[in-house]
């Protein structure tokens, strides 16, 4: 039996949903907007005040820089039509036969009117064409159609760069919600499915900087978190991490932990906000991957508030309040542990979908599923494993083989999510898995580098010299601090 957060399969794309979900990529452009399609293409990308990665090597005539490879460039080509020119779209049609485009994706909408009567539509067309062809293949389409501009190619995907960004962060995986997997537990309860509705409405409806919403747990709910509570704290004291421990302690200490009642997010977050900055954030369910990860690197984590269903009070196909206040927080409240979860995060902006899944299995096997040495013994670090009674007593006995964490062999382990995992990773320590990991993300390739700023919140593209500067200004101000502390030091 087991429980866990994040990844399900970073490939898999959500079903179509209306309203509280991000609709992603290209499909985002769309939507009644008032600008054009280039100018909403890059305002998505972009976002507001973001710099974004520089542009590639080769120029195009307009001012606009493409990335070439083979011989062939990758660009968004947007233009109109009008009823007047509906030969228009065959020609266009014809136009990329001729050039033997690649198209890559295609979309459309209605165009603001520019006079009575005339209904045009605009067109943006992800393709790939021959570098040599690209100034003859732009002006034919010219002579077809209105309006034709070119974007070139993003080389990274879109990322926050504030916190109030991570309100874009959240776009949900459907895998195990309860409306629509027969096997959850709460599937044919509708009382049930009601409530947990209910209660991510909540989350729905946050916005970064509002309160945390309180949710009043039933008497049923209550008596789920505490038979969860029971038998997990039993097997605690032998089977987990000396951090998870304390933190539990500290938790039941200062924050009302304790079988009789489901801590409040909003106490939790300022328990953690006072300990290593970390906060929380309502979620409605199992979000993506990249933005699981994203929010990581503001040191918010994403915390669902509904509760497993009452009849499988030892298991929840996806991530319930049991689950991130009892197998998470504890763990967040290490200052060690919240800087390596806060890297993965780092490591996570703007990289490629093969990157996220690479990061993704990392976390899912570490921050999920992780062992430590402690004292010439196993222990259990990972929230899927401190949430599972079954899994955390598998985890550490005899049965399952065990690995000796390395980043570059775990990001490639295939992983299970619906049983338990065949092989787990043991880090030699927290200190060991950060230096480990930190050396893997460095090898992450991207045409820049980051770096959260704790005084602001946001995280800080480091691309030109500038900004680079200014860091080391910051540095420069810390290293004195250190320094006048060891000279008081030594002279006391
Ligand atoms: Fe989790």
């Amino acid at each position: 039996m087991k429980t866990y957060s994040l990844p399900g399969p970073v490939t898999e794309k959500p079903p179509a949903q209306s309203g509280h979900m991000k609709t992603d990529g290209a499909a985002q452009i769309l939507g009644g907007r008032k600008q054009s399609l280039i100018e909403d293409a890059r305002r998505e990308r972009i976002g507001s005040g973001s710099a974004g990665p520089s542009p590639g090597p080769s120029r195009f005539g307009d001012g606009s820089v493409f990335e070439e490879k083979d011989g062939r460039v990758t660009l968004n080509v947007l233009f109109a039509l009008s009823n007047e020119k509906n030969s228009g779209f065959f020609q266009t049609g014809k136009i990329f036969e001729t050039f033997e485009v690649k198209l890559l994706h295609m979309e459309s909408r209605p165009r603001k009117k520019l006079k009575e009567g005339v209904s045009d539509l605009e067109f943006l067309m992800r393709c790939e064409v021959q570098r040599l062809d690209l100034d003859v293949f732009i002006n034919s389409l010219k002579r077809v159609a209105d309006d034709v501009r070119t974007v070139p190619e993003e080389k990274a995907p879109w990322f926050p760069q504030q916190i109030k960004d991570l309100d874009r962060c959240n776009m949900l995986i459907t895998k195990f919600d309860p409306d629509l997997d027969c096997d959850h537990p709460g599937y044919n309860d509708s009382e049930y499915r009601k409530r947990r509705a209910a209660i991510s409405e909540l989350a729905f409806r946050y916005k970064q900087g509002d309160p945390l919403p309180t949710v009043e747990y039933t008497a049923e709910e209550i008596s789920t978190w505490r038979k969860v509570y029971q038998q997990l704290r039993s097997i605690y004291p032998r089977l987990a991490c000396r951090q998870f421990l304390d933190g539990l302690q500290q938790l039941e200490k200062e924050c009302g932990y304790g079988e009789d009642r489901i801590p409040q997010l909003r106490d939790v977050s300022a328990f953690l906000k006072e300990k290593t900055g970390f906060q929380l954030r309502p979620v409605a369910g199992l979000l993506s991957a990249r933005d699981f990860l994203a929010s990581l690197a503001f040191r918010v984590f994403q915390c669902t508030q509904y509760i497993r269903h009452s009849s499988s009070p030892m298991h929840s196909p996806e991530p319930d309040c049991c689950h991130e206040l009892l197998g998470h927080i504890p763990m967040l409240a290490d200052k060690e542990f919240a800087q390596f979860s806060q890297e993965i995060g780092l490591a996570s902006l703007g990289a490629s979908d093969e990157e996220i899944e690479k990061l993704s299995t990392l976390y899912w096997f570490t921050v999920e599923f992780g062992l430590c040495k402690q004292n010439g013994e196993v222990k259990a670090y990972g929230a899927g494993l401190l949430s599972s009674y079954g899994e955390l007593v598998y985890a550490l006995s005899n049965e399952p083989e065990y690995r000796l964490f390395n980043p570059e062999e775990t990001a490639v382990q295939p992983y299970q999510d619906q049983t338990y995992q065949s092989v787990y990773f043991v880090s030699e320590s927290f200190e060991d898995a950060k230096m480990k990991l930190r050396k893997y993300s460095a090898s992450i390739k991207r045409p820049f580098v980051v770096r959260y700023d704790p005084f602001t919140c946001n995280v800080e593209v480091l691309d030109q010299p500038s900004k680079i500067q200014s860091a080391l200004s910051k540095v420069r101000e810390d290293l004195k601090t250190l320094h006048s502390a060891l000279e008081k030091l030594a002279s006391s």
